[in-house]
């Protein structure tokens, strides 16, 4: 059974994952990752409680209960699963919801864990009904419940799994189920953006790990431009790194606005669609509302990559608002745009 909406999460514009990414590339974007608690920048307060969970249960000697992160793409859900796997010591498995079709994908992900191993599964909201229901006795009570055979003569085998911690992340908490969500006896936890500093912070770090000298100035020009999303910040810490090497200079602010202008990135981290979003609410529905159906046909985009992508950051910079009739644009973003002003809200 598919639901509505379950398509994959875009990737978004402007961010290293959709750039002509080459194998190098990528070998970098791993190990510009944390690979400590200290090394981790922000999310403090998810940080103090998994450090307590995943102690408490190190005391026991036990695997953590499962744990489900949620929030916009980029701010380091997967990171977080990959730094509890090497903070415990535990053997990391990783899948996604679109990866497992059947319920014998499942069945065999799970039948081949070992005990205290971790199973990561990205995107979990685009796991199908049929084998969200395998996963609720796997996760209450480590079994299997796997059905043999058709009709009357159908039966049920039970299967003991290995104790082993479910961590699985998405961008559409609003589409998990209330029973699956239930499940997640650790804990849920929402990322959230990033203060400026901790993106500068993360953007130290990253240059040093690459081998580039930034200065201050710069730093904080690519923290300005970030989106708040650590992601966003490496990739466009890269593309500076880029300009400088091939221009032969420092890593200075004139490079970084140079190279962030040439993508179109403006002051606020607005990209090309980020713009034409609210260039389309404001001339062609008058600033709205208008519905999300109707503001994705208008710009050819998918209402997943409008809702997860775009969304979250225009609502955090108090850009658009959305209310029971739809998407409306704020004065501030007509200021920003260029364009008439109306109302009081800036
Ligand atoms: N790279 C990506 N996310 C990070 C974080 N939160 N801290 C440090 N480095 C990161």
């Amino acid at each position: 059974m598919s639901r509505k909406n379950d398509k994959k999460t875009p990737i978004p514009k402007n961010t290293q994952e959709n750039s002509p990414v080459n194998g190098d590339e990528k070998f970098l974007d791993q190990t510009l990752r944390p690979n400590s608690w200290a090394e981790y920048i922000g999310q403090q307060n998810i940080k103090d409680n998994l450090k307590i969970l995943l102690k408490a249960a190190e005391q026991r000697k036990h695997p953590p209960e499962h744990l489900l992160f949620y929030g916009p793409p980029g701010l380091g859900k997967t990171t977080l699963a990959n730094l509890i796997a090497k903070e415990t010591r535990a053997q990391l498995k990783s899948t996604s919801g679109p990866a497992i079709e059947k319920v014998g994908d499942l069945a065999s992900i799970l039948t081949n864990l070992s005990p205290g191993d971790i199973l990561f599964i990205d995107e979990i909201h685009r796991l199908n009904k049929t084998i969200e229901e395998v996963l609720y006795p796997a996760m209450e009570t480590g079994s299997l419940d796997i059905i043999i055979g058709k009709g009357p003569s159908a039966r049920t085998i039970q299967l003991d799994l290995p104790p082993f911690t479910l961590i699985a992340a998405t961008t559409r908490i609003a589409m998990l189920s209330a029973p699956l969500r239930s499940r997640f006896s650790g804990g849920i936890f929402k990322l959230e953006f990033y203060s400026d500093e901790e993106i500068e912070k993360i953007i130290e770090r990253s240059a040093k790990i690459l081998g580039v000298e930034i200065d201050s100035e710069a730093k904080k020009e690519i923290a300005k431009r970030s989106r708040s999303t650590p992601r966003t910040a490496n990739y466009l810490l890269k593309r500076g790194r880029d300009l400088a090497q091939v221009k032969e200079q420092k890593l200075t602010n004139n490079i970084v606005n140079e190279a962030l202008n040439m993508l179109n990135i403006d002051e606020l981290g607005l990209n090309n669609e980020d713009r034409a979003m609210l260039t389309i609410i404001e001339d062609k529905f008058n600033g709205g509302p208008v519905g999300l159906n109707t503001l994705a046909a208008a710009l050819s985009e998918e209402q997943a990559t409008i809702e997860d992508v775009y969304e979250p950051y225009l609502l955090k910079l108090g850009l658009i608002e959305r209310t029971p009739r739809g998407r409306t644009v704020t004065d501030r973003a007509r200021k920003h745009l260029g364009k008439k002003l109306k109302g009081l809200d800036l």
